[in-house]
Formats: structure tokens, C-alpha cells, sequence
């Protein structure tokens, strides 16, 4: 787990990159308009999959990647991650969605999830959802060479418990690249100086699960899905970023986003 296995990405590398990161944020794109009340998980899983497989002619990594068995993960209300599409998970009003999309396109990873709600949002469910999305914002504003992984970790826990939520520690990003999961562990908790130093040309997601209730979380049955123990909702958000001499550069970007990176 040290620093020597963490891949420092070649301009060919990154190109390659910056094409799988645009795919996958063009599925998010693509589904947004299909999720609403009355329409299922599964239903929502082969949505993507045919696009990901048809049009853009690239592969769902998730599928069969360590016996998964769907091409996205869809995470509903107390769902942290890993959620497994279902044809009898139908969405209805009040429901709060992450769909979690990785493709591989000539070998590289892309990797990057949104959230959604059904319905009209209450101003409690909005607000969990706005600070997680700010505090992937405000890590990734951190992936700068010379920082190092602990101040990603340390604004992200920082931004989420003052505004009393918690950080889910048991899952964290990863770096990316022709492996869907390479080091570094990217945690959305930590100290500032610590862990490893950012270099340009790393390649790494940052995709913190911030729980409006208790941190902690358990694994059901089917071996995937991970729910907040206290039942209470959790939201994440995540995109796959390059570290650039100018800081970071989002791969997977989409055109709803007005960032400065
Ligand atoms: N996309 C998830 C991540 O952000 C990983 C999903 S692995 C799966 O790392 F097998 F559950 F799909
Ligand atoms: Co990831
Ligand atoms: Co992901």
C-alpha cells in the first residue's frame, strides 16, 4: 500500500483517461431524465447498460467485477453504496438515489455517480445532499501536487461533521486508471499533512458517503449493499480527477456543472 504502487499516468495514459471520464458522465447525463416515480432500479441498470454497451461501445465494469451482478450500482435512502438494481425497487416520490457509473473504454477506467430525488425535495433531504456534493467539491479543490491525501480527507470530514453529519469510513475513494481499484485509498476523513503526497499525473476518484445520522454501517445479505446501521439516509457523490501541475482537472465533468476544475 505504499506509494511505490501508485501509477503516475503518461499524456497517452491520460488521454485515455479524459475520453472513459467523459463516457461515464455522459451516462449520468444520458439516465437523468429517465429517473422518476414509478420506473425501477433494474430498469434504471439497463438503461445504462445498453447505452454503455451499444452506443458507446465501452464495457460496464461493475458487471461481474467480483461477482457483481448488475452494470451500475443504484443506492436508495439508507443505502450508502453498492446498491444492486432491482426490477422490484421501484422509485417513489421522497426516495433519494445515487447511481454509481464506472466504464471501461481501450482499458480505462472512468468512474463517477450522481444523486438523485424523486418527488419534491424537503428541505432536510436537499441540504444532506447539497453539503456532500460540496464536500466532494471542497476535496477535490485540495488534489493539488505537493498537498498531501490527508488535507483531502481533513476538508471533507471537516465540511460534513460541521454541519453534523457524519463521514462513512469503512469505503473511501481510489485511484484509477487501467485498474477499476489501485492505490492510493483516498479517505474522506483525516489530517491535514498526512498520508501520501499529491504528485501530477496521478489519476484518483474522490466520492465521500456522508450520513445525516450515525457514521456507522452494515452489510446486507446479498454481500453488496451497504446500509447506514441507524437506518437514517446517506448521500455521495463522485467524480474521477487528474492532479495537473494547475491543480485538479475533472474528468468527468458533466455539462450541469459550472466548476473551476
Ligand atoms: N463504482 C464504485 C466505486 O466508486 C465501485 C462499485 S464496485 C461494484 O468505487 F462491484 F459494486 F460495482
Ligand atoms: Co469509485
Ligand atoms: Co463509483
Amino acid at each position: 500500500m505504499g506509494n511505490d504502487n501508485i501509477s503516475i499516468k503518461t499524456p497517452e495514459d491520460i488521454a485515455k483517461m479524459r475520453v472513459a471520464g467523459r463516457l461515464a458522465a455522459e451516462v449520468l447525463e444520458m439516465v437523468t431524465e429517465h429517473v422518476e416515480a414509478g420506473i425501477s432500479t433494474g430498469e434504471l441498470d439497463r438503461i445504462c447498460h445498453d447505452y454503455i454497451v451499444n452506443t458507446q461501445k465501452a464495457i460496464p465494469a461493475p458487471l461481474n467485477y467480483k461477482g457483481f451482478p448488475k452494470s451500475v450500482c443504484t443506492s436508495v435512502n439508507h443505502v450508502i453504496c453498492h446498491g444492486i438494481p432491482d426490477d422490484s425497487k421501484v422509485l417513489k416520490k421522497g426516495d433519494i438515489l445515487n447511481i454509481d457509473v464506472t466504464v471501461i473504454k481501450d482499458g480505462y477506467h472512468g468512474d463517477t455517480s450522481k444523486m438523485f430525488i424523486i418527488g419534491p425535495p424537503k428541505p432536510h433531504v436537499e441540504r444532506l445532499i447539497k453539503v456532500t456534493q460540496e464536500c466532494m467539491y471542497k476535496g477535490i479543490e485540495q488534489a493539488l501536487p505537493g498537498n498531501h491525501i490527508g488535507d483531502i480527507g481533513h476538508v471533507i470530514q471537516q465540511h460534513a461533521e460541521s454541519n453534523h453529519y457524519s463521514v462513512v469510513r469503512e469505503y473511501c475513494g481510489h485511484g484509477i486508471g487501467l485498474v477499476f481499484h489501485e492505490d492510493p485509498q483516498i479517505l474522506h476523513y483525516g489530517r491535514p499533512g498526512t498520508g501520501t503526497e499529491i504528485r501530477e499525473g496521478m489519476t484518483f476518484t474522490v466520492e465521500p458517503m456522508i450520513n445525516a445520522g450515525k457514521r456507522h454501517n452494515k452489510l446486507l445479505a446479498d454481500g453488496w449493499t451497504v446500509v447506514t446501521k441507524d437506518r437514517k439516509l446517506s448521500a455521495q457523490w463522485e467524480h474521477t480527477i487528474l492532479v495537473t501541475r494547475d491543480g485538479p482537472e475533472v474528468l468527468t465533468k458533466r455539462s450541469d456543472e459550472a466548476l473551476p476544475f
